[in-house]
C-alpha cells in the first residue's frame, strides 16, 4: 500500500513540486462531495474544548476565554456548579464578564440588566413599574460545560442536535498527589497545531533538547497503532526509552499514547503502581491562533520536589512546538497545501479521517464508525 495519498510520476516529482502536493490533502482528507469544503477546514464544531485549569473558576468571579471565535464568561455559581455564556449582554454588547457576579446572577456594568448562570434576563433596574416591557423572553447564549481531569471543557456548538455523541472527555484515572499545568499560545491554525500532536516526524528535530533526547540519532521505530473511540492508540510496554524522564520511574514502564477527537493527546505512563500522565489539548481560540494545554500529573508525592523544574522543561518543550508551527504557518499562508508522506505521515492522515468522519457521522444523525485498522507502523526519529 502506498502511504503518500498521491505518489507522482518518477519524473514529475523533481520537476513540478506543486504536483505532488496538490491533492495530498484535498483529494483524501478535505475535499468530499457529503461536506461543505469549509468544514474540514474549520475545528470540529460540536466537541469539547479544553477552556482552562478547573481551579482558575472561582467562585463569585467571572473569567473572560475565548474559543472558536466565540467570547465567553466562565464561573462557577455558589453551589460550585460552572457556568459559560456569551460574553455579551444583549442591550448594548457589554462584556458581561467585566460586570459582577455575586455567586447567582450577573449584572452587567454598563445599565446593570442581570442574568441567571441559565442566560436568562431577571431584571431590568431601569425599567419603571408602569412600563410593561417584558424581560424574561431576554436571554444570553448558554454553552455546556463540564469539568474532566482538573480542568473546565466547553462544547460551542449552537446548531440542532447531530444525534452524533462528540468524543468523550479526557479522564485521568488515579488520584494526583500534584500537576504541573503549562500554556501557551500559538499563532497558527487548529489543524496544524493538532497535527503536531499525532506527528513522531518532528520529535528529533524540534525536541532535541539533552533532558528528552540525549542521543542525536535516529533510530527505527515500529509501533502497533489502534483504533480506539474517536482516535487511536499507541501502546508500548516496557520501553527501552532512555529518556531521563522514564528513568525516574524506575523499572520498565509502559506507555500508552492516545489521540482523541478534536484535539486532545494523552500519554499515561505506568510502572508497577506509579502513575505519571502527560496531557496535551488544543483549543482553537481563533482561526489562526491556538492554545496549547500541556498537563503532568503523577501519584507520587516524592514527585512533588521536581515541581519547580519540571515547569521550566515543559514551557521549553511546547515552546519548541510553537515556534515552528508560527513559521509553518507562515509557510502555509502562502500557500496552504500539505503532502502527507510514508508511514511518520499516516497518524496524520488519521486525523483528518477522524475529522471527516465525525462531520460525516453528526451530519447522517449516526454514531461515529471508525474509519481505522489495526497498523504497525514503522519510521526513524
Ligand atoms: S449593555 Fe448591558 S445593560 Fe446595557
Ligand atoms: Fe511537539
Amino acid at each position: 500500500m502506498s502511504t503518500a495519498l498521491r505518489m507522482p510520476a518518477p519524473d514529475e516529482a523533481a520537476l513540478d513540486p506543486d504536483a505532488i502536493h496538490s491533492d495530498a490533502i484535498h483529494s483524501d482528507a478535505i475535499h468530499s462531495d457529503a461536506l461543505h469544503p469549509d468544514a474540514m477546514r474549520q475545528p470540529l464544531p460540536d466537541a469539547w474544548y479544553c477552556v482552562g485549569r478547573s481551579d482558575a473558576l472561582k467562585a463569585g468571579a467571572l473569567r473572560a476565554v475565548e474559543l472558536n471565535g466565540e467570547q465567553i464568561v466562565l464561573g462557577r455559581e455558589a453551589s460550585g456548579a460552572p457556568f459559560a455564556l456569551r460574553d455579551r449582554c444583549p442591550h448594548r454588547g457589554m462584556a458581561l464578564s467585566k460586570g459582577r457576579f455575586d455567586g447567582d446572577a450577573l449584572t452587567c456594568p454598563f445599565h446593570g440588566w442581570r442574568f441567571g448562570t441559565d442566560g436568562r434576563c431577571r431584571d431590568v433596574p431601569t425599567l419603571s413599574a408602569r412600563d410593561n416591557a417584558d424581560f424574561s423572553r431576554i436571554a444570553v447564549q448558554r454553552f455546556p460545560i463540564r469539568e474532566s481531569a482538573g480542568f473546565a471543557w466547553v462544547n460551542p456548538y449552537l446548531g440542532p442536535p447531530t444525534g452524533s455523541p462528540a468524543a468523550a472527555l479526557p479522564e485521568l484515572g488515579f488520584a494526583p498527589a500534584g500537576c504541573v499545568v503549562v500554556e501557551l499560545v500559538v499563532e497558527a491554525s487548529f489543524d496544524l497545531t493538532t497535527l503536531s500532536l499525532v506527528d513522531p516526524g518532528h520529535v528529533a528535530f524540534v525536541h532535541d533538547s539533552w533532558w528528552f533526547r540525549p542521543s542525536k540519532e535516529l533510530r527505527e521505530k515500529v509501533k502497533t497503532f489502534t483504533p480506539t473511540p474517536h482516535g487511536f492508540t499507541m501502546t508500548s510496554h516496557a520501553t527501552t526509552t532512555s529518556s531521563p524522564v522514564y528513568r525516574l520511574l524506575g523499572g520498565a514502564p509502559s506507555v500508552e499514547i492516545e489521540f482523541r477527537l478534536p484535539g486532545v493527546r494523552l500519554e499515561r505512563i505506568e510502572a508497577g503502581t506509579k502513575r505519571v500522565a502527560n496531557y496535551t489539548f488544543a483549543t482553537p481560540l481563533t482561526q489562526n491562533r491556538t492554545m496549547l494545554t500541556n498537563a503532568l500529573y503523577w501519584n507520587m508525592p516524592a514527585l512533588n520536589l521536581l515541581k519547580p523544574i519540571a515547569r521550566p522543561l515543559m514551557r521549553q518543550f511546547l515552546t519548541q512546538d510553537q515556534q515552528v508551527l508560527q513559521h509553518a504557518q507562515a509557510g502555509l499562508d502562502r500557500k496552504p497545501t500539505m503532502v502527507l508522506f510514508g508511514q511518520g505521515d499516516l497518524p496524520s492522515q488519521w486525523y483528518f479521517r477522524l475529522k471527516r468522519e465525525a462531520l460525516q457521522a453528526a451530519r447522517e444523525g449516526r454514531d461515529f464508525v471508525t474509519p481505522l485498522a489495526t497498523q504497525e507502523l514503522r519510521w526513524r526519529s
